[in-house]
């Protein structure tokens, strides 16, 4: 069979992307392009990672900067677990290995949040070390240069695209050959309508000559996303508004956000239940602010926003940390894109009462 590599390197030097990353001598910016680069599109990480490295330039800024600076800095790109354990990891190079990422793939995959791939990019990219990767334009490529029929997503699929992956990296090249592979299905080798007739390894792709590359890869049927309606609560006292702070662990955590909760039915009417059994505070809803909707992964939620009058004073035990923060001083505390919109909306009260 005709090698993949030389073709797409020769492919990449005159058609991969400029990217800020690339080329980057120090090895921590490549790794925090990985992580903001998951699930992430290359269009969206750019002007976060440029405000990310003028803000924390080395691995040891970062370390030191409080949780609420670096998921203020995040604020937008979504999975913010992924800013938490960059944070994490960070303390954790700093504590063990002088600010310096360990060079090693097994070494990276031990903190947190450096899974195979990321652990395998950084390797490659930053290091030169001989290493496959697989990410999801990777995975795409291959099924279709290899017309792979079973499942991509399943244990057997994603062990034989691993393997196809070791088994076609050039050695001593590694780097570039993962960076082309993602610039290819980036570009060319797209999910929908791929650019065949101007790939590098038309030639050498068994879907394009059965006709089925855009039925690669098979995927495992997905789980309908359930929708949910929730209602927000916005209690606005001499001019503050009570803010909560979600649990440091599990979605959206450690943002701040609106006291809300999963209504059945009317929205208003299940506001204070919703509210009390949430955060222990005693409400009723008043003026209706306005909808918003958002999809997380595995949810769709409507949101119902309402003006609320708070009835009893706080508990000092109620279950999460609270603030009654001024309307100028939203923009400090790092939110999800629901709540966000909620706070445009009261800045906007704020402005024209
Ligand atoms: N997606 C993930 N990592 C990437 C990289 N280094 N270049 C382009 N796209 C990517």
């Amino acid at each position: 069979m005709i090698p993949i590599s030389p073709k797409l390197l020769r492919w990449y030097r005159r058609h991969g992307r400029t990217l800020p990353w690339r080329g980057h001598p120090d090895a921590y910016a490549v790794w925090v392009s990985e992580i903001m680069l998951q699930q992430t599109r290359v269009e969206a990480v750019i002007p976060y990672f440029e405000r990310w490295m003028d803000r924390f330039p080395s691995v040891r800024h970062l370390a030191e900067a409080s949780e609420q600076d670096v998921l203020n800095l995040w604020e937008g790109l979504g999975y913010y677990s992924r800013a938490r354990n960059l944070h994490k990891a960070a303390q954790v190079i700093v504590g063990e290995f002088d600010g310096q990422l360990p060079h090693s793939v097994d070494a990276l995959r031990k903190l947190p949040g450096i899974g195979r791939y990321t652990a395998a990019a950084i390797a490659s990219m930053a290091f030169g070390l001989d290493e496959p990767t697989l990410d999801g334009n990777i995975r795409r490529v291959y099924a279709r240069l290899f017309n792979v029929d079973i499942p991509a997503d399943s244990t057997e699929g994603e062990k034989l695209l691993w393997s196809l992956a070791a088994d076609n990296l050039p050695k001593g090249k590694a780097g570039d050959y993962n960076q082309a592979l993602m610039d290819l299905g980036a570009t060319i080798c797209l999910p929908k309508n791929p650019h065949c007739e101007n790939c590098p390894l038309e030639k050498n792709c068994q879907a394009r000559e059965l006709g089925v590359q855009e039925a690669r890869p098979v995927l495992k049927p997905k789980a309908e996303v359930p929708h949910h309606i929730h209602v927000a609560a916005v209690i606005l006292q001499h001019g503050r508004v009570l803010l909560a702070k979600r649990p440091s662990r599990g979605l959206l955590g450690g943002m701040w956000e609106f006291p809300n909760g999963r209504v059945e039915a009317n929205p208003a009417r299940g506001l204070p239940k919703a509210i009390k059994s949430g955060y222990s505070l005693d409400v009723c809803a008043g003026e209706a602010l306005g909808v918003v909707n958002h999809a997380y992964t595995h949810f769709r939620v409507t949101v119902h926003a309402f003006r609320c009058k708070l009835l009893k004073p706080i508990r000092e035990n109620s279950r999460q940390e609270t603030k009654w923060l001024k309307t100028s001083e939203l923009d400090d505390y790092p939110m999800g894109k629901v709540d966000r919109q909620i706070a445009q909306k009261i800045k906007i009260i704020r402005e024209n009462p």
